[in-house]
């Protein structure tokens, strides 16, 4: 019988639970990925002290199972961050932001030890750049980005959703850019991390998985980076 995406999914949200401190604070990233994470966490709930979270959908989604959720600044480091992603290469560098939650995805990842990546096998690429890469930006620079994007041979466009530009978690607006074959992910987001305006590229190779749990009809893959 054939095994579905999200039944994958649910397999690697279950499979993360191992990297879960008990008496840890974890930190939670974005989608629905995560999702059959926090799920399958609620069975854990009295054996962590809370989460720190990159999302309001997941804040939600926490505390509606009872898991205190904390502001990243009340916590130093995390063990560990737990996040699916919408590609991830050979190297563990990942292309994040489809959920649109990348720039908080970021930060918390930023803050934790271990980025332990959660996704099922049709994320694992040979290299990055099909699925366009996510950017945020502040508005009043959008069309400049755009035109910085189409001199690297990329497409910029902005996400809409009812026909108006979506507003993030922290009031910006996304550009989703096609086009884009990223062999050097490090060097590519060091770059358009100059580039004024940007607030995050959802490119994560600064920020790169430690861990990859791929889900497979034949079982869990681990990939170690
Ligand atoms: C959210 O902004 C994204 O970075 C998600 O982590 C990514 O889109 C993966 O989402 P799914 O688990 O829904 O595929």
């Amino acid at each position: 019988c054939r095994v579905t995406q999200d039944e994958l999914k649910a397999l690697v949200g279950q499979a993360a639970l191992r990297y879960v401190e008990p008496g840890g604070i974890v930190g939670v990233g974005t989608g629905s990925t995560v999702n059959k994470f926090i799920e399958a966490l609620a069975a854990m709930k009295d054996q962590v002290r809370g989460a720190v979270s990159s999302s309001v959908a997941s804040t939600e989604r926490l505390k509606a199972i009872g898991i205190p959720v904390f502001d990243a600044n009340e916590v130093e480091e995390l063990a560990v961050y737990i996040d699916g992603a919408d590609e991830i290469d050979g190297g563990g560098h990942m292309i994040k932001g489809g959920g649109a939650a990348l720039t908080r995805e970021k930060i918390v990842a930023a803050q934790s030890r271990r980025f332990v990546c959660i996704a099922d096998e049709s994320k694992l690429v040979p290299v990055l750049g099909n699925f366009p890469v996510p950017v945020e930006v502040i508005p009043m620079a959008a069309a400049r980005i755009t035109r910085q994007f189409a001199a690297m041979g990329g497409q910029a466009r902005l996400r809409l959703k009812d026909g108006v530009p979506i507003v993030t978690d922290n009031g910006q607006h996304l550009l989703d850019v096609s086009g884009l074959k990223i062999a050097q992910p490090l060097a590519f987001e060091s770059e358009v991390n100059q580039w004024p305006g940007v607030v995050t590229v959802g490119v994560f190779a600064h920020q790169k998985a430690s861990v990859c749990l791929l889900g497979t009809p034949s079982g869990v893959r681990t990939l170690d980076f």
